[in-house]
């Protein structure tokens, strides 16, 4: 039997083993130096002005929404198809969730169906517009800006899978993901899958200096040094507001900014794979997930639509090859049902999770492996 390939999979550097090991020796394993090294390193990679660095994507997500001051009474609009907790950060706040159906052939949010919703419903419902770079593809953020400056909604970007991706907007500008040009913030995960690997960790992009400084409040319980005055003591801190403890540890910083040296060249490597994937399965009944013009694909996933999916997944498993599904339509999930989604909500959602499948994508899948990967789903594919 060959070696098991996964969808995705973490690379660790002798540079990475090495930055851990120098991180342990320091005096402080947590609120150290390596932490705002993290900040400073992604927010320049990104370009954007403040980077904040939390335990998670998730928690990122959830740290966003407060910030936008989203709870009960609120509504945010997402996709179906994404990873739970791109809703469930929303629902920690106590606000409501609502979803736009997708274009089958991207796999990203539907923009007109987005604004329909807003055209509809009365001005104040709908607070967040929370978009989500599927796969690594990056949203018309532009047209997001607009929806949002029209309908007075903040702008959360998605981007847990798209560091490294762009597109160039309508002036011929270059947005790079997260470079929060035009969203208020965005936000990304370092889950092993992802790009850049820290075992677990996340990030809040944003240019706006008061955004910036809440993220920093809420992630560490809402307390602060800031309002030290001559008569206080060094330990003196205050609570301003009931925050959480989302910190990240200089650890896992450490493993990130090793890892951050080789983000260029992770992304050049997955599109050397993509184009590869894309050539083989020209003319084939194997369809990858459409590629927009004037839009870069940092390429988490590479998502194929298939009519046997199940036989191709199957037949892949049985030459130890891991391929994935992203995702389950939100609105086929039981907790989304009690909250009264039911199945054929998002046909378009719908259709899309019976075709879709992830094969290998990771900068160290050799030609070798995708060779294999490929022979094994032409062998089956209909
Ligand atoms: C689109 C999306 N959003 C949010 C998350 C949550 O990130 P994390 O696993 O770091 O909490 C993920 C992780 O899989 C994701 O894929």
């Amino acid at each position: 039997m060959p070696k098991a390939i996964p969808y995705g999979r973490q690379e660790i550097t002798q540079d990475d083993l090495d930055a851990v090991a120098t991180a342990l020796q320091h005096d402080f394993l947590t609120q150290g130096p390596q932490i705002a090294e993290f900040e400073k390193n992604f927010a320049q990679y990104v370009g954007a002005k403040h980077a904040v660095a939390v335990n998670n994507g998730t928690t990122a997500l959830h740290l966003a929404y407060l910030t936008l001051d989203c709870g009960p009474g609120d509504t945010i609009i997402t996709t179906p198809i994404t990873f739970a907790a791109t809703a469930n950060a929303a629902l920690y706040c106590g606000a409501q969730v609502e979803m736009a159906d997708i274009d089958p052939t991207t796999g990203l949010i539907d923009l007109d169906q987005v604004e329909s919703m807003l055209k509809i419903t009365p001005r104040g419902k709908y607070k967040v517009l929370s978009p989500v770079d599927l796969a690594g593809l990056p949203v018309d953020m532009e047209r997001c800006r607009q929806l949002a400056d029209e309908y007075n909604l903040g702008l959360i970007e998605d981007a847990c899978h798209a560091p490294g991706g762009s597109f160039i907007d309508s002036m011929g500008a270059t947005r790079k993901c997260g470079d929060s040009s035009l969203a208020d913030m965005t936000i990304f995960s370092f889950h092993p899958v992802k790009h850049i690997a820290c075992g677990e960790g996340g990030m809040v992009t944003t240019n706006d200096d008061a955004m910036a400084k809440r993220l920093r409040l809420l992630r560490s319980h809402g307390i602060t040094k800031d309002n030290m005055q001559e008569d206080h003591g060094s330990w003196y801190y205050e609570m301003q507001e009931l925050g959480y403890n989302y910190r990240i540890t200089d650890i896992q910083c450490a493993l990130g900014n090793s890892q951050l040296k080789r983000a260029d060249a992770g992304i050049l490597r997955r599109r050397e794979i993509a184009q590869r994937y894309t050539q083989a399965f020209a003319e084939t009944a194997v369809s990858p997930l459409r590629q927009p013009k004037n839009f870069d694909n940092a390429y988490h996933l590479f998502v194929v639509l298939l009519k046997n999916r199940k036989e191709v997944y199957d037949h892949l498993r049985a030459n130890n090859i891991f391929a994935q599904v992203h995702y389950i339509p939100l609105n086929l999930l039981p907790y989304f049902q009690t909250l009264g989604f039911a199945k054929g909500d998002f046909p378009n959602a719908e259709l899309y999770y019976s075709q879709c499948l992830s094969l290998p994508m990771f900068p160290s899948l050799t030609n070798e492996e995708q060779d294999f990967v490929i022979a094994k789903v032409l062998e089956v594919a209909q």
